[in-house]
């Protein structure tokens, strides 16, 4: 597969719809990056390595020197927001990275202003801004979109897009008919149907022009029949749901572990307080529906109490999310985790993480949209699998299980990207290369 994958040529225009706390903390830390004032710490694409042939050959790379991505100073960023601040002010106002450090790249963060939204208050109640297209239908607004991406585009000279919502979470939202097939959405476009959220609008653009198409809300967007099909047929990788950080990152990272040893859980008890933007959208129950919902499919996912249920059979899993202005973007978690072991003894683990929201998320949106446009210059289209190292709530292929534990989701990432480059796979069993070592 290597022969197939295209160079990263031209420049790469990173498209986001949402520029508040995550997109302005992504952008700024690229600007910072590339003129050497900070490193991009938790980034795979920059800063991960990748182990290659058998373990005996010790052959470690870094990711960016393995696979053709994009390069730093080849980027442009773009966007959209309810809200005109540019991304100076917008990143001034998230107060999640220092004054100082903002200043430093002013003048790169004050050109990316945002375009007119696509919006409807019905979809997320507390934001009230003003920076809102307005057309006769939904049709009308997704073509307008067509157009900002195709003048982004031909101003920047662009020769790839990449689009990664980092917009609010919108209200709770079921798959129905309207989003059965691409004729039927198509149709409610033109008859603005309530049921096309305003992020599908921005998919539905990007994907019908190749564009891919990546969701860091855990709202349904690109995970309804209608687009995945979209996506088929215009060749497009697409891929969501819900950046995987904070609170549920060291769920998956902590579950497996658990499990691998055979110790029971009987409860886990999840609470978190956040005062950005973020936290106050969070605040309406219609909104913390959609994130409930993403969160509490981890811990069944990686467990599978229907096959142990002697150890998680009877688990009692509660999540809550409570807006507290004064933490601002430096959400606080606490966990309770109710275990046992050996003869049924009990035990306690209290996890405390006083995190960083956008710090813990500007990194994936960088390696999702750098990864996603890697994926369709090598050819790849439809939902990502393999990226779902990055979501809370995977997309996956209708009917199949998505994979929730951290360290499988690595595995499945690295193997992709050495089937792309024809590099031999990695199986953890060992057998083989074990009686390897000892004929040495
Ligand atoms: N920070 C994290 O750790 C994390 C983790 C997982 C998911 N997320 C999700 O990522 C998204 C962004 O988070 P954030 O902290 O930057 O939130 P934020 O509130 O600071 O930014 C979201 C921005 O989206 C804008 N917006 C809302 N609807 C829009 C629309 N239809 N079109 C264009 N812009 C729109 C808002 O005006 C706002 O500026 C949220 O949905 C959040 O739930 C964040």
């Amino acid at each position: 597969m290597n022969n197939t994958v295209a160079k990263a040529e031209g420049k790469l225009g990173i498209l986001i719809p949402g520029l508040g706390a995550v997109a302005t903390t992504l952008i700024a830390g690229v600007e910072a990056v590339k003129k050497n004032l900070a490193q991009p710490v938790g980034a795979l694409t920059q800063m991960g390595n990748i182990r290659l042939g058998k373990p005996i050959e010790a052959r470690n790379t870094a990711i960016k020197d393995f696979v053709p991505l994009a390069s730093l100073t080849d980027i442009v960023f773009g966007g959209w927001d309810v809200y005109s601040d540019n991304v100076f002010e917008a990143a001034m106002k998230a107060k999640v990275l220092e004054p100082m450090m903002l200043h430093a790249v002013r003048q790169e963060l004050e050109v990316v202003r945002p375009m007119k939204a696509v919006f409807d208050q019905w979809y997320v109640a507390n934001l009230h801004g003003d920076n809102i297209k307005e057309a006769p239908t939904k049709a009308d607004l997704a073509k307008s979109v067509m157009d900002d991406i195709e003048t982004f585009k031909e101003a920047n000279d662009c020769s790839r897009l990449v689009m990664v919502w980092c917009g609010s979470t919108e209200k709770y939202l079921e798959s129905s008919s309207v989003h059965e097939t691409i004729a039927n959405f198509e149709e409610g476009l033109r008859n603005n149907d309530p049921f096309i959220a305003p992020s599908m609008i921005y998919a539905y653009a990007a994907i019908k022009l190749g564009v891919p198409f990546m969701n860091g809300a855990p709202n349904l967007t690109c995970d309804i029949p209608a687009l995945i099909e979209l996506s088929m047929q215009t060749s497009t990788p697409i891929g969501g749901k819900d950046f995987k950080t904070g609170q549920t990152l060291m769920k998956t990272i902590l579950a497996p572990g658990l499990q691998a040893r055979a110790l029971g859980v009987t409860g886990w008890f999840s609470t978190n307080i956040l005062g950005n933007r973020d936290g106050y959208v969070l605040d309406n129950p219609d909104n913390f529906k959609t994130k409930e919902v993403s969160k509490l499919s981890v811990l069944e996912d990686i467990l599978q109490p229907e096959i142990n249920p002697e150890l998680y059979g009877e688990i009692y899993h509660k999540v809550r999310i409570n807006y507290y202005p004064p933490h601002g973007d430096n959400k606080e978690s606490w966990d309770n985790i109710d275990i046992f072991g050996w003869l049924g003894y009990a035990m306690q683990i209290k996890i405390n993480f006083l995190c960083r929201d956008s710090i813990l998320a500007a990194p994936l949106v960088l390696d999702l949209a750098l990864f996603s446009d890697l994926a369709k210059r090598a050819g790849m289209s439809g939902i990502q699998d393999w990226l779902s190292f990055y979501f809370k709530s995977p997309q996956t292929a209708p009917g199949l299980r998505p994979e929730h534990d951290i360290f499988k989701q690595l595995i499945v990432l690295h193997n992709t990207l050495r089937h792309m480059m024809g590099e031999e796979l990695f199986t953890p069993d060992g057998a083989d290369y074990q009686q390897e070592v000892e004929t040495l």
